[in-house]
């Protein structure tokens, strides 16, 4: 069976959707104060904390991450707000066995407000993208992608709202797709 380990950096909402569904072997937080721990302890699913501060330079904090993969021997890291950028030491060691969740329809929108570049640009419709994550920024193979459409009446929230909505159908139907099985 296919182990996953999901990446968290706060809110954790993906988190929960996919350990709803998922056995997830352990989630990662580079945050000690992230709310996804605590939903991790409400589902009853470990996790794992380090902070980048607590080490002498990223790959050192990288290395501690690979090990720890590495000791669950995790088939899958599933990023889902994970708010850093994979640098070579993760990358190398996982390449394509990481992905990621982006809330626009990429190439569109790449980088950390998606959501809110989208509502600015004023497009009528914007997206939710799962892809695998290489050394750009939002830049790997798109695995699968879905358009979300902006409604008149929307306020960003409304629009905000509709694309984790769609990213919480998303990101389940792509991990069925790459083998990640279902807990009953
Ligand atoms: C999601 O919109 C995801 O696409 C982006 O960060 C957000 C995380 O939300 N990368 P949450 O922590 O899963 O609630």
């Amino acid at each position: 069976m296919k182990k996953i380990a999901v990446f968290a950096s706060g809110n954790g909402s993906n988190f929960q959707v996919i350990a709803e569904q998922f056995s997830v072997e352990f989630v990662f937080s580079d945050h000690r104060d992230a709310y996804v721990l605590k939903r991790a302890e409400t589902l009853g699913v470990a996790a794992h904390t380090f902070e980048l501060k607590e080490f002498d330079n990223k790959a050192a904090y990288e290395e501690a991450i690979v090990a720890l993969l590495d000791k669950h021997e995790i088939d899958l890291v599933v990023l889902a707000g994970y708010m850093k950028i994979v640098a070579n030491t993760l990358l190398s060691a996982y390449e394509g066995r990481i992905i990621n969740i982006h809330p626009a329809y990429l190439p569109e929108f790449p980088g950390a407000h998606g959501i809110e570049d989208a509502w600015r640009a004023g497009v009528p419709e914007s997206g939710v993208t799962v892809h695998w994550v290489d050394s750009g920024i939002d830049t790997g193979q798109i695995i699968k992608q879905v358009r979300v459409p902006r409604l008149p009446d929307d306020t960003l929230e409304s629009f905000e709202a509709r694309i984790h909505e769609a990213e919480y159908a998303l990101y389940p139907e792509v991990l069925e797709s790459l083998g990640v099985v279902k807990r009953d």
